[in-house]
């Protein structure tokens, strides 16, 4: 006997097995015509066609003949900052770059200024709606990121702030150290980088307070050589790894991500040919940001030649005020479509299941029994409306851990 069970549904369309699916891999999806879930205990219990269930279930809920997919997965945002980047929006619709903004002391700066002073309660008053705005779009999972602090304090207050919000929401969240921008002064530089790795990342594993630490590896942040220190030390403090990366300039920083064995190298922008075949032949998760290549007019990441490389793709919003103000997470999953090259299965697969492994989750991100029950029923019956669809989300429902949210 099941507590729940969803019957009604269309087409349900997930992948399989719990690692990330790669190459060719990703367009092999499971799509199921005239579907049934069972649900105990905040998990799948049983998925497969409606006429073959055979057991009693307390609830049934009629979809109604739409289609259902996996809760998608968000696996790269900043969605706490204070202040906004309306000015640099400005600037770079008169010439400027951000690239500009940012060597002259504004952009991630001038958020870090807005930001690094807020109390708690006042950067999750802002930032909740972000999440549920990421969740009407169809995440069930998000991971967040700290990097506004710079100080070790401050870095720990928006890792608190996170950990608060995930007590706020039924939104999955998963919080990321992120070691965001590098001083310009030598001295202060070193002294930063001493305190990152003798005081911020062993607090914030003592605390529990990331999974994982990012570091933004780009000509104006950081080097590859403090970011092998850094990285280094989060491994030995048990922490998984992940780089800002190939944004701008190729400076060492995919290579050394997938030397020390990173969940995932993000950005891409500027990543070469010869590098989408060391990703390819990786496990490193390659996560792409369609929505930074649309707000700031970068080349698009290479998605369709990662793909034939054989690599695992995941997509992110990269939720942020400077580079991509994207709210919506199945936008992002369009625009992966649109402008990365892959097709609308690829991106599916890079939305749930990649996007689960791009944060070490092995059991969300498909429909599969005893994952978790994190699932959108669209308003649609074809599942490929949800990144065809501009500016409209045809999300009608969102579940997370089999219950409906309220949105
Ligand atoms: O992922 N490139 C570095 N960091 C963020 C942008 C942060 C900001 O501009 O405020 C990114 O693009
Ligand atoms: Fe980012």
């Amino acid at each position: 006997m099941s507590e729940l069970l969803l019957t009604g549904i269309s087409q349900l369309v997930t992948a399989e097995g719990s690692s990330a699916r790669r190459g060719a891999e990703m367009s092999k999806l499971r799509i199921v015509t005239g579907a049934a879930i069972a649900i105990d205990g905040g998990r799948i219990s049983w998925m497969g066609r409606e006429q073959d269930w055979n057991g009693f279930a307390v609830e049934v809920v009629d979809v109604g003949q739409r289609a259902v997919l996996p809760g998608l997965i968000d696996p790269h945002t900043h969605a706490v900052w204070a202040g906004d980047r309306l000015g640099d929006f400005e600037a770079r619709a008169a010439g400027a770059t951000y690239e500009d903004i940012l060597a002259s002391g504004g952009g991630i700066w001038h958020t870090i200024r807005e930001t690094a002073g807020r109390s708690c309660e006042e950067m999750a008053a802002t930032a909740l709606p972000r999440i549920e705005a990421l969740a009407r779009s169809g995440a069930t999972t998000v991971e967040v990121k700290s990097g506004y602090g710079y100080s070790v304090e401050a870095e720990l207050r928006m890792l608190r702030t996170i950990r608060r919000m995930a007590g706020q929401t039924r939104v999955r969240i998963v919080p990321t150290l992120l070691i965001h921008i590098c001083p310009q002064d030598e001295a202060e530089r070193v002294a930063l980088r001493d305190a990152v790795c003798g005081e911020l990342i062993p607090e914030v594993a003592r605390e529990g307070l990331a999974r994982a630490v990012d570091i933004f590896v780009e000509q104006h942040a950081w080097s590859s050589t403090d970011a092998r220190m850094i990285l280094t030390c989060a491994k030995a403090h048990g922490l998984a790894i992940k780089l800002h990366t190939e944004q701008f300039q190729n400076v060492g920083g995919l290579e050394l991500g997938l030397e020390l064995g990173a969940l995932s190298v993000d950005h891409l922008e500027a990543c070469t040919e010869v590098q989408c075949r060391a990703v390819g032949e990786s496990t490193t998760i390659a996560t792409i940001l369609p929505g930074v290549s649309l707000h700031l007019g970068l080349p698009a990441a290479p998605g369709r030649r990662l793909v034939e490389a054989g690599a695992a793709v995941a997509i992110g919003t990269d939720l942020n005020p400077g580079s991509s103000p994207l709210f919506s997470t199945s936008a992002a999953m369009g625009l992966a479509v649109r402008m990365n090259g892959l097709n609308a299965l690829e991106a599916l697969a890079a939305c749930t299941i990649n996007a689960a492994a791009a944060l070490g989750l092995s059991d969300a991100g498909r429909l599969e029994a005893g994952c978790v029950a994190d699932l959108l029923v669209l308003a649609s019956d074809d599942w490929r409306d949800l990144a065809y669809a501009m500016g409209h989300s045809v999300v009608r429902d969102v579940w997370v851990g089999g219950r409906r949210l309220e949105l």
